[in-house]
This record gives C-alpha cells, sequence and structure tokens, in this order.
C-alpha cells in the first residue's frame, strides 16, 4: 500500500535533480543546519533516496574523515551526480554510491543514522521499506522521514509512522520544517 497523493511507486525523475539543489532550497533547508545535531564524527550514515546528493555532503562532512557515507537511490542517474559532486568537494573517499531495486534496498550495513528525505512517498510498499531500513540499523540506531506537504497529507503521514512503529522504529520527536512533515524514529 502506498501512501503517496501521487502515482505508487512513481520516483522524482533525474531530469528535475536541479530543482533539489538550488540557492532557494539551501536558504530554506540548510543541510548542515538540519544534519548536525543527528551525526556525530566517525559514524556510519545512510542517505535513502539521495536525489543528486543534496544531504550527502553535509552528512559525509559532518562524519568526518573516519566516517562513512552510504549514498542510496534507485536511478543511477542519482548517484551519477552524487558521485561528481563527492569528486568535486574531495569527500569520494568517504562515500559510497549503491543502487537500490524497486523491490528492496539490498545494503548491507549497520548504520547509526538513516536519513530518508522527501522519499517514503515513493517507495511501492512503505511497510516493507521500513522492515527492511530497520534491519540496516545498530541498537539505538535513529532515523529521520520527512516527507512533502504537497505529496503527503496529515494522514498519510500518519500511516507511515504506523508502518514505522510495526516494523518496531518508534517516534521519538516530532520534525517540522517548512512545507514538511517529519519525525525522528528510534530502534526499539
Ligand atoms: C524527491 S527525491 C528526494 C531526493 C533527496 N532525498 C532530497 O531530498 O534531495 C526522491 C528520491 O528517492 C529515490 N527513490 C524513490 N524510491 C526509492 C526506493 N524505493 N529506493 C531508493 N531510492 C528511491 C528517487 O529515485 C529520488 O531520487
Amino acid at each position: 500500500m502506498s501512501f503517496s497523493k501521487a502515482k505508487p511507486g512513481r520516483v522524482c525523475p533525474h531530469q528535475v535533480a536541479f530543482l533539489l539543489d538550488n540557492g532557494l532550497r539551501r536558504w530554506l533547508q540548510p543541510p548542515h543546519r538540519i544534519l548536525r545535531g543527528h551525526i556525530k564524527p566517525g559514524a556510519t550514515v545512510v542517505d535513502l533516496g539521495c536525489g543528486p546528493g543534496y544531504f550527502t555532503i553535509a552528512m559525509a562532512h559532518l562524519t568526518g574523515p573516519h566516517g562513512r557515507v552510504v549514498a542510496a537511490d534507485l536511478q543511477p542517474q542519482m548517484l551519477a551526480r552524487v558521485r561528481r559532486k563527492a569528486a568535486r568537494f574531495g569527500m569520494a573517499d568517504r562515500i559510497t554510491c549503491h543502487r537500490c531495486q524497486s523491490d528492496g534496498i539490498g545494503l548491507k550495513i549497520k548504520a547509526d543514522f538513516i536519513l530518508a528525505w522527501y522519499m517514503v512517498h515513493e517507495t511501492p510498499d512503505p511497510a516493507a521499506f521500513f522492515h527492511e531500513v530497520q534491519s540496516l540499523l545498530k541498537p539505538n540506531g535513529r532515523l529521520l522521514v520527512v516527507e512533502p506537504k504537497v505529496h503527503v497529507s496529515r494522514v498519510a503521514f500518519a500511516a507511515i509512522q504506523s508502518a514505522a512503529a510495526a516494523a518496531g522504529l518508534i517516534a521519538q520527536a516530532p520534525f517540522t520544517r517548512l512545507m514538511s512533515r517529519g519525525v525522528l524514529l528510534v530502534l526499539a
């Protein structure tokens, strides 16, 4: 069951990646400021549905040289953008790109923190998605889920939280940001 007002399983096309990384967004959603309370130096973190890597570079700054960032996405064109960006910012050694499949993330990792920003509503089966995500977290690991209000109603977001809870991911704190609904979850 999908929770999106948009067509289930429909992803944000890589051709509009420029909409996801621009000056207006940096002003509205400054990536370092948003993430700095969630990522410690040396952490292992995943940018799930990373798109063109808007948050990936900030995540790599925050984990530092001893950390590890996995940027994961369905679309190879998005991952190609992340690779170019990682090289440009001198972060290629700490960022690994991973191509997900539509039926699963397919990572073998234990992460301290996972970011799923504006992507859960694009997954075809959020229940299966959260079940896999919880298996990727270390005990006490955190997952920050943020969804766009334009695609995800209040009711739909409540359903997303229920699917997360059914997978053992417990709401720890709401996350509020202009035009977005979010929640910080912890692996119970
Ligand atoms: C709207 S974009 C958001 C990108 C990024 N998180 C951001 O905030 O800039 C959603 C991204 O999630 C990816 N995506 C959608 N479903 C996915 C899935 N099941 N597994 C991995 N990536 C997925 C899409 O390919 C797309 O790049």
